[in-house]
Protein backbone atom coordinates (compact mmCIF):
# COMPACT_ATOMS: atom_id res chain seq x y z
CA UNK A 1 0.00 0.00 0.00
CA UNK A 2 1.48 3.35 -1.09
CA UNK A 3 1.67 5.76 1.90
CA UNK A 4 -0.92 8.53 1.70
CA UNK A 5 1.76 11.26 1.77
CA UNK A 6 3.29 9.80 -1.38
CA UNK A 7 -0.10 9.59 -3.08
CA UNK A 8 -0.67 13.26 -2.24
CA UNK A 9 2.69 14.16 -3.76
CA UNK A 10 1.59 12.48 -7.00
CA UNK A 11 -1.79 14.28 -7.01
CA UNK A 12 -0.02 17.61 -6.40
CA UNK A 13 2.33 16.95 -9.29
CA UNK A 14 -0.56 16.13 -11.64
CA UNK A 15 -2.34 19.32 -10.56
CA UNK A 16 0.83 21.32 -11.15
CA UNK A 17 0.98 19.97 -14.69
CA UNK A 18 -2.68 21.00 -15.15
CA UNK A 19 -1.89 24.46 -13.83
CA UNK A 20 1.00 24.88 -16.24
CA UNK A 21 -1.14 23.61 -19.10
CA UNK A 22 -3.90 26.07 -18.18
CA UNK A 23 -1.37 28.92 -18.50
CA UNK A 24 -0.91 28.22 -22.19
CA UNK A 25 -4.51 27.19 -22.88
CA UNK A 26 -7.00 29.73 -24.16
CA UNK A 27 -10.25 29.91 -22.23
CA UNK A 28 -12.63 31.61 -24.63
CA UNK A 29 -15.56 33.61 -23.28
CA UNK A 30 -18.88 34.20 -25.01
CA UNK A 31 -19.78 37.54 -26.46
CA UNK A 32 -21.89 38.80 -23.59
CA UNK A 33 -25.16 40.71 -23.37
CA UNK A 34 -26.02 41.68 -19.80
CA UNK A 35 -28.90 43.50 -18.17
CA UNK A 36 -32.68 43.16 -18.03
CA UNK A 37 -33.83 42.49 -21.60
CA UNK A 38 -30.42 41.12 -22.69
CA UNK A 39 -32.05 37.92 -23.94
CA UNK A 40 -33.83 39.94 -26.64
CA UNK A 41 -30.56 41.64 -27.63
CA UNK A 42 -29.08 38.17 -28.01
CA UNK A 43 -31.95 37.30 -30.40
CA UNK A 44 -30.95 40.31 -32.51
CA UNK A 45 -27.33 39.12 -32.54
CA UNK A 46 -28.51 35.67 -33.66
CA UNK A 47 -30.48 37.27 -36.50
CA UNK A 48 -27.33 39.15 -37.56
CA UNK A 49 -25.28 35.93 -37.47
CA UNK A 50 -27.75 34.16 -39.81
CA UNK A 51 -26.76 30.73 -38.46
CA UNK A 52 -29.55 28.89 -40.33
CA UNK A 53 -32.39 27.11 -38.53
CA UNK A 54 -31.92 27.22 -34.75
CA UNK A 55 -32.87 24.48 -32.30
CA UNK A 56 -34.10 25.86 -28.98
CA UNK A 57 -33.06 23.42 -26.24
CA UNK A 58 -35.00 23.90 -23.02
CA UNK A 59 -37.18 22.18 -20.43
CA UNK A 60 -40.94 21.84 -20.70
CA UNK A 61 -41.53 23.62 -17.37
CA UNK A 62 -40.07 26.83 -18.74
CA UNK A 63 -42.28 26.66 -21.82
CA UNK A 64 -45.30 26.03 -19.58
CA UNK A 65 -44.66 29.08 -17.38
CA UNK A 66 -44.28 31.26 -20.48
CA UNK A 67 -40.60 32.09 -19.98
CA UNK A 68 -39.90 31.60 -23.69
CA UNK A 69 -42.80 33.70 -25.04
CA UNK A 70 -40.97 37.01 -25.53
CA UNK A 71 -37.90 35.27 -26.94
CA UNK A 72 -39.97 33.26 -29.44
CA UNK A 73 -41.91 36.37 -30.49
CA UNK A 74 -38.66 38.24 -31.01
CA UNK A 75 -37.15 35.43 -33.10
CA UNK A 76 -40.32 35.35 -35.25
CA UNK A 77 -40.29 39.13 -35.64
CA UNK A 78 -36.65 38.94 -36.75
CA UNK A 79 -37.36 36.11 -39.19
CA UNK A 80 -35.12 33.59 -37.41
CA UNK A 81 -36.37 30.11 -38.22
CA UNK A 82 -36.37 27.75 -35.23
CA UNK A 83 -37.56 24.39 -33.87
CA UNK A 84 -38.14 23.42 -30.25
CA UNK A 85 -36.71 20.57 -28.18
CA UNK A 86 -38.18 20.90 -24.70
CA UNK A 87 -37.29 17.44 -23.44
CA UNK A 88 -34.55 18.48 -20.99
CA UNK A 89 -34.91 17.20 -17.43
CA UNK A 90 -32.66 18.01 -14.45
CA UNK A 91 -29.29 16.22 -14.71
CA UNK A 92 -29.52 15.36 -18.44
CA UNK A 93 -28.72 11.78 -19.41
CA UNK A 94 -27.02 10.35 -22.49
CA UNK A 95 -30.42 9.12 -23.78
CA UNK A 96 -31.92 12.60 -23.45
CA UNK A 97 -29.01 14.08 -25.43
CA UNK A 98 -29.51 11.48 -28.18
CA UNK A 99 -33.23 12.43 -28.32
CA UNK A 100 -32.24 16.09 -28.76
CA UNK A 101 -29.76 15.18 -31.48
CA UNK A 102 -32.51 13.33 -33.40
CA UNK A 103 -34.75 16.40 -33.29
CA UNK A 104 -31.84 18.60 -34.44
CA UNK A 105 -31.19 16.31 -37.41
CA UNK A 106 -34.86 15.81 -38.28
CA UNK A 107 -35.47 19.58 -38.27
CA UNK A 108 -32.25 20.35 -40.19
CA UNK A 109 -30.98 22.79 -37.57
CA UNK A 110 -27.45 24.16 -37.76
CA UNK A 111 -27.22 26.13 -34.50
CA UNK A 112 -28.58 25.83 -30.95
CA UNK A 113 -30.10 28.32 -28.53
CA UNK A 114 -30.10 26.95 -24.97
CA UNK A 115 -32.62 28.53 -22.61
CA UNK A 116 -32.75 27.26 -19.04
CA UNK A 117 -30.65 26.21 -16.10
CA UNK A 118 -27.41 24.28 -16.24
CA UNK A 119 -29.28 21.16 -17.33
CA UNK A 120 -30.56 22.81 -20.53
CA UNK A 121 -27.26 24.52 -21.32
CA UNK A 122 -25.23 21.35 -20.68
CA UNK A 123 -27.62 19.23 -22.77
CA UNK A 124 -27.37 21.80 -25.57
CA UNK A 125 -23.56 21.76 -25.42
CA UNK A 126 -23.41 18.01 -25.80
CA UNK A 127 -26.07 17.88 -28.55
CA UNK A 128 -24.05 20.56 -30.40
CA UNK A 129 -20.84 18.55 -29.88
CA UNK A 130 -22.46 15.25 -30.92
CA UNK A 131 -23.63 16.90 -34.16
CA UNK A 132 -20.02 17.67 -35.12
CA UNK A 133 -18.13 14.67 -33.69
CA UNK A 134 -18.60 11.12 -34.77
CA UNK A 135 -18.19 9.91 -31.18
CA UNK A 136 -20.52 8.67 -28.48
CA UNK A 137 -21.25 10.95 -25.53
CA UNK A 138 -19.34 8.62 -23.21
CA UNK A 139 -16.25 8.83 -25.44
CA UNK A 140 -16.20 12.61 -25.02
CA UNK A 141 -15.94 12.34 -21.21
CA UNK A 142 -12.87 13.91 -19.62
CA UNK A 143 -10.53 16.57 -20.94
CA UNK A 144 -10.14 17.79 -24.55
CA UNK A 145 -12.12 15.08 -26.33
CA UNK A 146 -14.39 17.38 -28.37
CA UNK A 147 -11.93 17.54 -31.24
CA UNK A 148 -14.18 18.94 -33.93
CA UNK A 149 -15.86 21.56 -31.80
CA UNK A 150 -19.62 22.07 -31.75
CA UNK A 151 -22.37 23.79 -33.71
CA UNK A 152 -22.76 27.52 -32.96
CA UNK A 153 -24.27 27.70 -29.47
CA UNK A 154 -26.11 30.61 -27.87
CA UNK A 155 -27.01 30.47 -24.18
CA UNK A 156 -29.57 32.18 -21.98
CA UNK A 157 -29.28 30.98 -18.37
CA UNK A 158 -32.50 31.17 -16.35
CA UNK A 159 -30.88 30.22 -13.04
CA UNK A 160 -28.01 32.06 -11.33
CA UNK A 161 -26.09 28.99 -10.53
CA UNK A 162 -23.98 26.85 -12.78
CA UNK A 163 -22.19 29.45 -14.92
CA UNK A 164 -22.43 26.90 -17.75
CA UNK A 165 -22.86 29.81 -20.20
CA UNK A 166 -19.12 30.51 -19.79
CA UNK A 167 -17.56 27.25 -18.62
CA UNK A 168 -15.71 24.63 -20.60
CA UNK A 169 -17.80 21.90 -18.94
CA UNK A 170 -20.97 19.93 -19.55
CA UNK A 171 -22.15 17.47 -16.91
CA UNK A 172 -23.91 14.31 -18.09
CA UNK A 173 -25.67 11.62 -16.02
CA UNK A 174 -25.28 7.94 -16.70
CA UNK A 175 -28.05 6.25 -14.70
CA UNK A 176 -26.87 2.74 -15.69
CA UNK A 177 -23.64 3.34 -13.75
CA UNK A 178 -25.10 5.71 -11.12
CA UNK A 179 -22.52 8.23 -12.30
CA UNK A 180 -22.32 11.85 -13.37
CA UNK A 181 -19.38 12.69 -15.57
CA UNK A 182 -18.02 15.91 -17.05
CA UNK A 183 -16.99 16.65 -20.60
CA UNK A 184 -14.42 19.45 -20.41
CA UNK A 185 -13.15 21.24 -23.46
CA UNK A 186 -12.66 24.94 -24.28
CA UNK A 187 -14.61 24.17 -27.47
CA UNK A 188 -17.75 23.85 -25.30
CA UNK A 189 -17.89 27.55 -24.45
CA UNK A 190 -20.97 29.14 -26.09
CA UNK A 191 -20.37 31.75 -28.80
CA UNK A 192 -22.75 34.29 -27.28
CA UNK A 193 -24.71 34.49 -24.03
CA UNK A 194 -27.21 36.76 -22.33
CA UNK A 195 -27.45 37.42 -18.58
CA UNK A 196 -31.03 38.60 -18.19
CA UNK A 197 -32.23 38.99 -14.60
CA UNK A 198 -35.76 39.48 -15.93
CA UNK A 199 -36.02 35.75 -16.65
CA UNK A 200 -35.09 34.85 -13.07
CA UNK A 201 -37.71 36.83 -11.18
CA UNK A 202 -40.11 33.88 -11.00
CA UNK A 203 -37.49 31.32 -9.97
CA UNK A 204 -39.01 29.52 -6.95
CA UNK A 205 -37.24 30.16 -3.61
CA UNK A 206 -35.86 26.61 -3.11
CA UNK A 207 -34.31 26.66 -6.62
CA UNK A 208 -33.03 30.21 -6.08
CA UNK A 209 -31.32 29.08 -2.87
CA UNK A 210 -29.85 25.88 -4.28
CA UNK A 211 -28.57 27.43 -7.51
CA UNK A 212 -27.22 30.47 -5.63
CA UNK A 213 -25.30 28.17 -3.28
CA UNK A 214 -23.94 26.30 -6.34
CA UNK A 215 -22.56 29.60 -7.66
CA UNK A 216 -21.11 30.37 -4.22
CA UNK A 217 -19.49 26.93 -4.11
CA UNK A 218 -17.88 27.57 -7.52
CA UNK A 219 -16.44 30.88 -6.31
CA UNK A 220 -15.19 29.51 -2.97
CA UNK A 221 -13.75 26.26 -4.35
CA UNK A 222 -11.99 28.22 -7.11
CA UNK A 223 -10.58 30.68 -4.55
CA UNK A 224 -9.17 28.02 -2.21
CA UNK A 225 -7.87 25.89 -5.12
CA UNK A 226 -4.10 25.61 -5.39
CA UNK A 227 -4.53 26.26 -9.11
CA UNK A 228 -6.06 29.70 -8.53
CA UNK A 229 -4.40 32.59 -10.38
CA UNK A 230 -4.57 36.35 -9.72
CA UNK A 231 -7.19 36.50 -12.49
CA UNK A 232 -9.40 33.75 -11.07
CA UNK A 233 -8.98 35.27 -7.59
CA UNK A 234 -10.41 38.59 -8.74
CA UNK A 235 -13.47 36.91 -10.26
CA UNK A 236 -13.95 34.53 -7.33
CA UNK A 237 -13.79 37.28 -4.69
CA UNK A 238 -16.16 39.55 -6.59
CA UNK A 239 -18.61 36.67 -7.19
CA UNK A 240 -18.51 35.73 -3.48
CA UNK A 241 -19.14 39.33 -2.44
CA UNK A 242 -22.05 39.69 -4.85
CA UNK A 243 -23.65 36.40 -3.78
CA UNK A 244 -23.26 37.05 -0.05
CA UNK A 245 -24.93 40.42 -0.53
CA UNK A 246 -27.59 39.56 -3.09
CA UNK A 247 -28.70 36.00 -2.37
CA UNK A 248 -30.40 37.18 0.87
CA UNK A 249 -32.11 39.93 -1.16
CA UNK A 250 -33.53 37.62 -3.84
CA UNK A 251 -34.59 35.14 -1.14
CA UNK A 252 -36.47 37.93 0.64
CA UNK A 253 -37.98 39.29 -2.57
CA UNK A 254 -37.75 37.14 -5.71
CA UNK A 255 -38.90 40.10 -7.82
CA UNK A 256 -35.91 42.30 -6.85
CA UNK A 257 -34.64 42.80 -10.38
CA UNK A 258 -31.40 44.60 -9.46
CA UNK A 259 -30.41 41.79 -7.07
CA UNK A 260 -31.43 39.09 -9.61
CA UNK A 261 -29.21 40.76 -12.21
CA UNK A 262 -26.28 40.87 -9.76
CA UNK A 263 -26.77 37.16 -9.01
CA UNK A 264 -26.67 36.42 -12.76
CA UNK A 265 -23.39 38.34 -13.09
CA UNK A 266 -21.95 36.65 -9.98
CA UNK A 267 -22.80 33.21 -11.30
CA UNK A 268 -21.04 34.06 -14.57
CA UNK A 269 -17.94 35.38 -12.75
CA UNK A 270 -17.83 32.29 -10.54
CA UNK A 271 -17.99 30.24 -13.77
CA UNK A 272 -15.04 32.18 -15.23
CA UNK A 273 -13.05 31.50 -12.04
CA UNK A 274 -13.74 27.79 -11.68
CA UNK A 275 -13.42 26.91 -15.35
CA UNK A 276 -9.67 27.70 -14.95
CA UNK A 277 -9.00 27.08 -11.22
CA UNK A 278 -11.28 24.04 -10.87
CA UNK A 279 -13.64 23.14 -8.03
CA UNK A 280 -13.01 20.65 -5.21
CA UNK A 281 -14.30 18.06 -2.78
CA UNK A 282 -17.75 19.68 -2.44
CA UNK A 283 -18.44 19.07 -6.12
CA UNK A 284 -16.82 15.65 -6.11
CA UNK A 285 -19.13 14.47 -3.31
CA UNK A 286 -22.23 16.25 -4.57
CA UNK A 287 -21.89 14.77 -8.08
CA UNK A 288 -22.20 11.36 -6.44
CA UNK A 289 -25.26 12.41 -4.43
CA UNK A 290 -26.82 13.68 -7.65
CA UNK A 291 -26.02 10.49 -9.56
CA UNK A 292 -27.30 8.12 -6.84
CA UNK A 293 -30.15 9.99 -5.20
CA UNK A 294 -31.04 12.71 -7.74
CA UNK A 295 -30.28 15.35 -5.13
CA UNK A 296 -30.45 18.67 -7.03
CA UNK A 297 -26.87 19.78 -7.75
CA UNK A 298 -27.03 23.09 -5.89
CA UNK A 299 -28.77 21.58 -2.88
CA UNK A 300 -26.14 18.84 -2.59
CA UNK A 301 -23.39 21.48 -2.74
CA UNK A 302 -25.11 23.65 -0.14
CA UNK A 303 -25.32 20.72 2.28
CA UNK A 304 -21.70 19.62 1.80
CA UNK A 305 -20.00 23.05 1.57
CA UNK A 306 -19.67 23.93 5.30
CA UNK A 307 -18.34 20.46 6.18
CA UNK A 308 -15.61 20.61 3.53
CA UNK A 309 -14.67 24.18 4.44
CA UNK A 310 -14.25 23.17 8.08
CA UNK A 311 -12.04 20.27 6.99
CA UNK A 312 -10.03 22.44 4.57
CA UNK A 313 -9.66 25.47 6.88
CA UNK A 314 -6.21 24.58 8.32
CA UNK A 315 -4.78 24.81 4.78
CA UNK A 316 -6.70 27.88 3.60
CA UNK A 317 -7.45 30.00 6.70
CA UNK A 318 -6.17 33.23 5.16
CA UNK A 319 -8.13 32.68 1.95
CA UNK A 320 -11.40 32.07 3.82
CA UNK A 321 -10.68 35.14 5.97
CA UNK A 322 -10.21 37.15 2.77
CA UNK A 323 -13.62 36.01 1.50
CA UNK A 324 -15.16 37.01 4.85
CA UNK A 325 -13.60 40.49 4.66
CA UNK A 326 -14.74 40.96 1.02
CA UNK A 327 -18.28 39.96 2.02
CA UNK A 328 -18.42 42.24 5.06
CA UNK A 329 -18.54 39.29 7.47
CA UNK A 330 -16.87 39.36 10.90
CA UNK A 331 -15.64 42.18 13.12
CA UNK A 332 -12.63 44.46 12.69
CA UNK A 333 -9.66 43.18 14.68
CA UNK A 334 -10.68 39.51 14.44
CA UNK A 335 -7.92 37.03 13.61
CA UNK A 336 -7.80 35.23 10.25
CA UNK A 337 -8.97 32.06 11.99
CA UNK A 338 -11.95 33.83 13.55
CA UNK A 339 -12.88 35.41 10.21
CA UNK A 340 -12.66 32.04 8.44
CA UNK A 341 -14.95 30.57 11.12
CA UNK A 342 -17.35 33.50 10.71
CA UNK A 343 -17.48 32.89 6.94
CA UNK A 344 -18.33 29.21 7.43
CA UNK A 345 -20.86 30.08 10.14
CA UNK A 346 -22.55 32.53 7.76
CA UNK A 347 -22.95 29.77 5.17
CA UNK A 348 -24.53 27.50 7.80
CA UNK A 349 -26.82 30.36 8.81
CA UNK A 350 -27.90 31.00 5.21
CA UNK A 351 -28.56 27.27 4.72
CA UNK A 352 -30.72 27.20 7.84
CA UNK A 353 -32.67 30.29 6.74
CA UNK A 354 -33.25 28.88 3.25
CA UNK A 355 -34.40 25.47 4.43
CA UNK A 356 -31.25 23.60 3.35
CA UNK A 357 -30.87 20.63 5.72
CA UNK A 358 -27.61 19.80 7.51
CA UNK A 359 -27.97 16.14 6.53
CA UNK A 360 -29.02 14.25 3.41
CA UNK A 361 -32.23 12.27 3.92
CA UNK A 362 -31.59 9.94 1.00
CA UNK A 363 -28.07 8.96 2.11
CA UNK A 364 -27.60 5.28 2.99
CA UNK A 365 -24.76 4.10 5.23
CA UNK A 366 -24.04 1.14 2.92
CA UNK A 367 -23.38 3.49 -0.01
CA UNK A 368 -20.77 5.57 1.80
CA UNK A 369 -17.64 3.56 0.90
CA UNK A 370 -18.52 3.65 -2.83
CA UNK A 371 -19.44 7.35 -2.71
CA UNK A 372 -16.19 8.23 -0.93
CA UNK A 373 -14.10 6.17 -3.37
CA UNK A 374 -15.73 7.79 -6.42
CA UNK A 375 -15.53 11.29 -4.93
CA UNK A 376 -11.85 10.92 -4.03
CA UNK A 377 -11.05 9.57 -7.48
CA UNK A 378 -12.81 12.52 -9.15
CA UNK A 379 -11.25 15.12 -6.83
CA UNK A 380 -7.69 13.84 -6.75
CA UNK A 381 -7.24 13.60 -10.51
CA UNK A 382 -9.17 16.76 -11.42
CA UNK A 383 -9.12 19.37 -8.63
CA UNK A 384 -6.22 21.08 -6.83
CA UNK A 385 -7.80 20.92 -3.36
CA UNK A 386 -6.03 22.78 -0.54
CA UNK A 387 -6.09 19.92 2.00
CA UNK A 388 -6.16 16.29 0.91
CA UNK A 389 -8.42 13.68 2.50
CA UNK A 390 -7.79 9.95 2.75
CA UNK A 391 -10.51 7.32 2.46
CA UNK A 392 -11.16 7.13 6.22
CA UNK A 393 -11.55 10.90 6.66
CA UNK A 394 -13.79 11.15 3.61
CA UNK A 395 -16.06 8.33 4.74
CA UNK A 396 -16.17 9.88 8.23
CA UNK A 397 -17.13 13.26 6.81
CA UNK A 398 -19.89 11.79 4.64
CA UNK A 399 -21.16 9.72 7.58
CA UNK A 400 -21.90 12.99 9.38
CA UNK A 401 -24.49 13.67 6.66
CA UNK A 402 -26.51 10.50 7.41
CA UNK A 403 -30.09 11.22 8.44
CA UNK A 404 -30.53 11.15 12.21
CA UNK A 405 -32.30 8.33 14.00
N1 LIG B 1 -21.53 23.03 -17.07
C1 LIG B 1 -21.13 23.45 -15.90
O1 LIG B 1 -20.11 24.12 -15.81
C2 LIG B 1 -21.92 23.08 -14.69
C3 LIG B 1 -21.56 23.61 -13.44
C4 LIG B 1 -22.33 23.24 -12.34
C5 LIG B 1 -23.42 22.38 -12.48
N2 LIG B 1 -23.73 21.88 -13.70
C6 LIG B 1 -24.88 20.98 -13.91
O2 LIG B 1 -26.05 21.76 -14.16
C7 LIG B 1 -27.21 21.04 -13.73
C8 LIG B 1 -28.02 21.86 -12.76
O3 LIG B 1 -28.44 23.06 -13.33
P1 LIG B 1 -29.33 24.11 -12.50
O4 LIG B 1 -28.93 24.04 -11.08
O5 LIG B 1 -29.24 25.40 -13.18
O6 LIG B 1 -30.79 23.52 -12.55
P2 LIG B 1 -31.68 22.85 -13.73
O7 LIG B 1 -31.29 23.36 -15.05
O8 LIG B 1 -31.64 21.37 -13.52
O9 LIG B 1 -33.11 23.40 -13.35
C9 LIG B 1 -33.69 23.11 -12.09
C10 LIG B 1 -35.17 23.39 -12.12
O10 LIG B 1 -35.37 24.81 -12.18
C11 LIG B 1 -36.39 25.12 -13.12
N3 LIG B 1 -36.11 26.48 -13.61
C12 LIG B 1 -34.99 26.90 -14.25
N4 LIG B 1 -35.07 28.21 -14.49
C13 LIG B 1 -36.26 28.64 -14.02
C14 LIG B 1 -36.92 29.91 -13.98
N5 LIG B 1 -36.33 31.02 -14.42
N6 LIG B 1 -38.15 29.97 -13.42
C15 LIG B 1 -38.74 28.87 -12.91
N7 LIG B 1 -38.16 27.64 -12.90
C16 LIG B 1 -36.93 27.52 -13.46
C17 LIG B 1 -36.24 24.04 -14.17
O11 LIG B 1 -37.44 23.87 -14.87
C18 LIG B 1 -35.90 22.81 -13.33
O12 LIG B 1 -37.05 22.18 -12.87
C19 LIG B 1 -26.68 19.76 -13.08
O13 LIG B 1 -26.71 18.68 -13.99
C20 LIG B 1 -25.25 20.12 -12.73
O14 LIG B 1 -24.40 18.99 -12.58
C21 LIG B 1 -23.02 22.23 -14.80
FE1 LIG C 1 -21.67 23.32 -9.57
Amino acid sequence: MVPFSLQVAVYRLVMLVLKLASKVLRFPQPELFAGPGASLQLCEAIARDRPGKVLIVTDAMLVKIGLLSDIESKLKELGVEYALFDGVLPDPTIALIEDGLKVLQREGCSAILAIGGGSSIDAAKVIAARARNNKSVAKMAGLFRVWRGMLPLYAIPTTAGTGSEVTIAAVVSDPSQQKKFAIMDPKLVPAKAALDGNLMRGLPAPITAATGMDALTHAVEAYISRNATPGTDADAVEATRLIMQNLPKVMADGGDLAARQKMAVASYQAGVAFTRAGVGYVHAISHNFGARYHTPHGLANAIVLPYILEYSKPSCTDRLAELARASGIGQPGQSASQLADAFIARIREMNAQYGVPTRLDALKADDIPAIAAAALHEAHWTYAVPRYMDRTSCEGLIRRLLPQG
